[in-house]
């Protein structure tokens, strides 16, 4: 191929955060010397034609229809920024590849609900389907399962994929406020979306462990199969009491094979302070890689923004301009099959739990009754002085135990008279 004086000719549905650092990026350097081609936005698509941006679109031909740019035969690469995993994002993108015409995406909604037949479909019209820009934005977690450790057997991957969710952790450790008042204050100042379901409730962690755990398990991804627990939940006297027993609140994605299944999931979890994943604060994201033959893989950057998302976007042009395109997903598109759920009641875990009870005597005998009934074992337990409620906060560390005895016991304990609301679960991570 005549890759060394090649320029593709890009076309960009979506023109938010990340267009708009595409469109800076490629203006500054549309050189991409290490892969000896040249790329150039050719044309636009967007919703709203006349908002307000910080780059102008007048030189780019523009497309009311994303469907129709990527039919388009003004350019050679199609890039989907427009986010969703249904809509004109994926009429588009399957547009685009039902022509053979390559596509990279940053859609983690798309490809972790989508991603076997969009996968199928680019092989077998010879189209490329790239999504660095998906996962942990600029940092190349997405490659590096795909292509650095194919040589390896990779038996877990888990981290922090959120890089809202991390903020807002931090932000109410940091400040000693409610979760509500430090979103509120996120969503003022921008880091967080107006409508924060999408992070806050889980799901955009679920879409990226979904991909990663396809890519390391060399599978299709099935969200439908990832468990997801979102962070709304959690409160600062959570943050406060898993402080005191020595540990940090962190929303963590995890894939691991159980024999020929999967446990994939996403949910709050106590990590001790000094592990690294604890030391993760802000926005940044990380992530954990395990294999058979490499051992434990650490790798920690940022997850989000106009800049690095913009980078992994340019890192997979270079790939098509080079030709250096692997299997969508590891392998093969006819190889794949989905990761199918490992059943929860074999899962193990030790958990943190917290109670509001009654000040009276006998409640301790009772809750530790409660736990030996179900026959699990305690690790640490704290009592907090009374609140002006008349209540105590009551916390406890259970050993390691199957979740099927976990929530046996929480059951039993939330059954007590004293017990004055539903007791709090959290994991502690096994990482
Ligand atoms: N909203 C995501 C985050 C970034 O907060 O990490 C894009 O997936």
């Amino acid at each position: 191929m005549e890759s060394s004086r090649r320029t593709v000719r890009i076309g960009l549905a979506g023109v938010g955060v990340v267009g708009q650092g595409l469109v800076r990026f490629l203006e500054a350097q549309p050189d991409f010397a290490p892969a000896g081609g040249r790329a150039v936005i050719t044309g636009v698509s967007a919703k709203d034609r006349s908002r307000p941006r910080q780059v102008s679109l007048d030189g780019f031909a523009w497309f009311d229809d994303p469907v129709a740019l990527a039919l388009s035969d003004d350019n050679d690469v199609f890039v989907e920024l427009i986010g969703g995993s249904e809509g004109p994002a994926r009429l588009a993108v399957e547009a685009a590849l039902g022509r053979g015409k390559s596509v990279i995406t940053a859609n983690k909604a798309l490809l972790a609900n989508h991603g076997a037949e969009l996968a199928a479909l680019a092989e077998r019209t010879g189209a490329a389907l790239l999504f660095e820009a998906a996962v942990m934005g600029g940092t190349p977690a997405v490659k590096m399962l795909r292509e650095g450790l194919v040589g390896d057997a990779v038996t877990r991957v888990a981290g922090i994929l959120n890089g809202t969710c991390n903020f807002i952790l931090s932000d109410m450790e940091t400040t000693e406020r409610s979760f509500a008042d430090v979103l509120a204050d996120a969503q003022a100042e921008g880091f967080a979306e107006a409508d924060p379901t999408t992070d806050i409730g889980g799901f955009d962690a679920g879409h990226k462990i979904a991909l990663l755990g396809a890519l390391a398990f060399g599978a299709a991804p099935n969200f439908a199969g990832v468990e997801v627990v979102g962070i709304d939940q959690i409160e600062l006297l959570d943050i406060r009491l898993a402080r005191d027993l020595g540990f940090r609140i962190k929303l963590i994605a995890e894939a691991y094979k159980v024999g020929d299944l999967a446990s994939v999931s996403v949910a709050p979890a106590l990590v001790p302070l000094a592990h690294p994943l604890a030391q993760a604060g802000g926005v940044l994201n990380a992530l954990f890689i395990e294999g058979q033959r490499i051992g434990r893989i650490f790798l920690q950057g940022p997850g989000a923004g106009a800049g690095p998302t913009a980078a992994a976007v340019a890192a997979d042009i270079a790939d098509l301009m080079t030709g250096a395109v692997r299997p969508v997903f590891q392998r093969p598109a006819r190889d794949l099959t989905p990761l199918q759920p490992a059943d929860p009641a074999l899962r193990r875990t030790a958990v943190y739990i917290r109670l509001m009870v009654a000040d009276r005597p006998g409640v301790i005998a009772a809750v530790t009754d409660a736990l030996a009934r179900a026959g699990l074992s305690i690790d640490s337990f704290l009592q907090r002085s009374v609140q002006n409620t008349g209540l105590v906060p009551i916390v406890l560390t259970t050993q390691v135990a199957s979740e099927d005895a976990i929530r046996e016991a929480v059951g039993h304990i939330a059954a007590l008279d004293a017990v004055v609301e539903p007791p709090r679960t959290i994991r502690i991570a096994n990482i």
